[in-house]
C-alpha cells in the first residue's frame, strides 16, 4: 500500500517535471557580435545596419552605417527618433533583457534598447515605439521608453533580435503583455522627402550586426 502510494506520488512528480520542462523549452540561441563573442547585457555596442549595396571601400560608405538620434521633425526636437546615417559607426547602445538577471542577450527574447548617450531631451534614450504617424503612415521608433517593468504599460519599449540571412534583424513583437493585442513587425528604415532615414516598422527588415564598442 505504502509503496504503491510512493510510486503514484513519484509518477506525478515526474510528469509535473516533464510539463515544466516542456513549457520552459530550450533557451533561445545567444546573439553574437562581430568578433564572434556573446552579446552581453549592459555593455556598449554599435548596431551596424548592413548596407544594401556592398561598400566598394571608397567614399562615405567606408565607415559603413550606424544608428543615431535625430529631431523628430523640423519643428519638434524631443523625444528624439532613431535614424540610420552613412559613414559613421553611430552612437553606442546597450541591451537589457526582460529578465534582468540574465547577462547574455538571446534571440526571440524581449529587450530594452538604450543609447548610452546624454541628450538635451528630458525623455531619455530608451527605445520606444511611437504612436502611429498619420502624416507618413508609419510607426517610428522613438525614445522616451523606460527600462524594465514588463507589462501592458511598457509594451512599447520591448524589441527582439532574430537571425536574418547571414546576420540579424530587429523586430517589435513584445511578449511582455500576454493578453494585449500588439503589433508584430520587423524594424526597417523609412526614408522621408529629406532623405532622413528613420527606423520604423516595416515589411522589409533592416539587416544588422552588433559591433562591440570596445573593439
Ligand atoms: C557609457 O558611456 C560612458 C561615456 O562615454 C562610458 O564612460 C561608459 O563606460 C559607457 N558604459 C558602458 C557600459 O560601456
Ligand atoms: C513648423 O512651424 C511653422 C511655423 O510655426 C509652421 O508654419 C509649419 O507648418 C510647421 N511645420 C510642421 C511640419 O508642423
Ligand atoms: C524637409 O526639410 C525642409 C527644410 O528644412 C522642411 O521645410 C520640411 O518640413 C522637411 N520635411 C520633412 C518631411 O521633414
Amino acid at each position: 500500500m505504502k509503496s504503491s502510494f510512493l510510486l503514484f506520488a513519484l509518477s506525478i512528480a515526474v510528469s509535473t517535471a516533464q510539463i515544466l520542462l516542456a513549457a520552459a523549452g530550450p533557451s533561445p540561441e545567444q546573439v553574437v557580435d562581430t568578433t564572434g563573442k556573446k552579446v552581453r547585457a549592459g555593455v556598449d555596442y554599435y548596431i551596424r545596419p548592413v548596407p544594401e549595396t556592398p561598400c566598394d571601400g571608397r567614399g562615405p560608405c567606408v565607415n559603413g552605417e550606424g544608428l543615431v538620434l535625430i529631431a523628430r521633425s523640423v519643428n519638434v526636437t524631443c523625444p528624439l527618433n532613431v535614424a540610420v546615417v552613412v559613414g559613421f559607426r553611430g552612437l553606442p547602445l546597450q541591451f537589457t533583457p526582460v529578465d534582468p538577471k540574465k547577462g547574455v542577450v538571446r534571440v526571440s527574447t524581449d529587450q530594452n534598447i538604450k543609447f548610452n548617450q546624454t541628450t538635451a531631451c528630458k525623455e531619455g534614450t530608451v527605445w520606444k515605439l511611437d504612436d502611429f504617424d498619420t502624416t507618413t503612415g508609419q510607426w517610428f521608433i522613438t525614445t522616451g521608453g523606460v527600462v524594465g517593468n514588463p507589462g501592458r504599460e511598457t509594451a512599447g519599449n520591448w524589441f527582439k533580435i532574430e537571425k536574418y540571412e547571414d546576420a540579424y534583424k530587429l523586430l517589435y513583437c513584445p511578449s511582455v503583455c500576454k493578453f494585449c493585442k500588439v503589433l508584430c513587425k520587423d524594424v526597417g528604415v523609412f526614408v522621408d522627402q529629406n532623405q532622413s532615414r528613420r527606423l520604423a516598422l516595416s515589411d522589409k527588415p533592416m539587416k544588422v550586426h552588433f559591433q562591440p564598442a570596445s573593439a
